[in-house]
């Protein structure tokens, strides 16, 4: 790697950083010189991902459903003075077709990835740092009406929502708020998903196989890197990483890059950004579907 680390002395708090998704993203996150906080409820896949990712780590146990265990998490974040970045990852996924769905079922989707995704980035607000960047972790299955993965879909949904309304609502602090939106990845949670359902759910990827987390957690790292104005304009889902320099990679997936015809009013900024828009973007109202292919 050269010499220049693409998040050198950021601060950064991963929820359900301990496997997955959120561990690659740890690891990269450090490896390109940030400082660390991640989550998660069990003690020992926690202690284990602390020594995997080996220093610039700190390992806060607790459920991001629970508020208290958030207040602790922030107290301990808290030491570092301020947060650049904060990666909403912690979710939990099951399938039930409906007919069978539950109230514990439904409950526990919308407690942790909904209530928990929210209340993890209101409670990071006070030690956010302007200009800093939110990343959600939603899913292909927010768009895609995956069969049996309706209230999993719709938790991913709401957090679609959520960047968009919160775009809004830190404009003035220049805090980004975007969702990466993953195909199927092979991590854990796929373990303990019938194989069945994975198999159909592969078959109907182009590229013939799960993602990766660490090609997920490319995803990740690119946002907070992103100039900032732009990643406040376009409501993103990224979908796929690849690509030499995030412009250009922007430039290659535009169906994937959404407007907000509301954030544009009042551009091109007048002062503050050196940012130029990518080519080629499209207008349009930020509800069309088909623009949020
Ligand atoms: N894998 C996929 O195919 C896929 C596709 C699209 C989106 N995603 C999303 O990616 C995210 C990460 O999933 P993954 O695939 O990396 O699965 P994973 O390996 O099972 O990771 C989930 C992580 O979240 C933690 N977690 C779960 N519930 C939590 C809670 N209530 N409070 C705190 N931490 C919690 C887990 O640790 P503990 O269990 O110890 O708490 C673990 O660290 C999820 O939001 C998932 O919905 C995954």
């Amino acid at each position: 790697m050269s010499g220049h680390k693409k998040l050198q002395g950021k601060i950064a708090v991963i929820t359900g950083g301990t496997t997955g998704i959120g561990l690659a993203t740890a690891k990269l996150f450090v490896k390109e010189g940030a400082y660390v906080f991640i989550t998660g409820r069990r003690h020992k896949e926690l202690d284990d991902a602390v020594k995997a990712i080996g220093s610039n780590v700190t390992g806060v146990q607790g459920d991001i459903a629970k508020l208290t265990d958030l207040d602790r998490l922030y107290e301990t974040v808290a030491t570092k003075g301020r947060i650049d970045v904060v990666f909403a990852n912690a979710g939990v996924a099951e399938f039930a077709p409906l007919g069978t769905i539950t109230e514990e079922h439904f409950d526990k989707l919308f407690d942790i990835n909904v209530k928990g995704t929210l209340f993890t980035v209101q409670k990071a607000l006070p030690l956010m740092k302007d200009g800093g960047s939110i990343i959600l972790n939603g899913s292909v299955a927010s768009v895609k009406g995956t069969a049996a993965f309706g209230v999993y879909g719709a938790t991913k949904a709401a957090l679609r929502s959520f960047v968009r309304t919160w775009t809004s609502d830190l404009k003035d602090r220049h805090i980004r708020s975007n969702v990466i939106s993953p195909g199927p990845t092979d991590t854990p949670v796929i373990d303990g998903q019938p194989a069945d359902a994975i198999a159909r759910i592969v078959s109907t990827i182009p590229m013939g196989r799960m993602g990766g987390p660490d090609e997920i957690a490319k995803a990740a790292l690119f946002w907070p890197r992103m100039i900032p104005v732009l990643s406040q304009v376009l409501n993103c889902s990224l979908m796929a990483a690849e690509g030499k320099s995030d412009l250009r990679m922007l430039q290659r997936i535009p169906c994937l890059v959404t407007f907000r015809q509301d954030a544009l009013e009042g551009w091109p900024p007048s002062s503050g950004f050196r940012a130029k828009a990518p080519h080629p973007i499209r207008r349009g109202p930020a509800t069309s579907l088909r623009q949020e292919r």
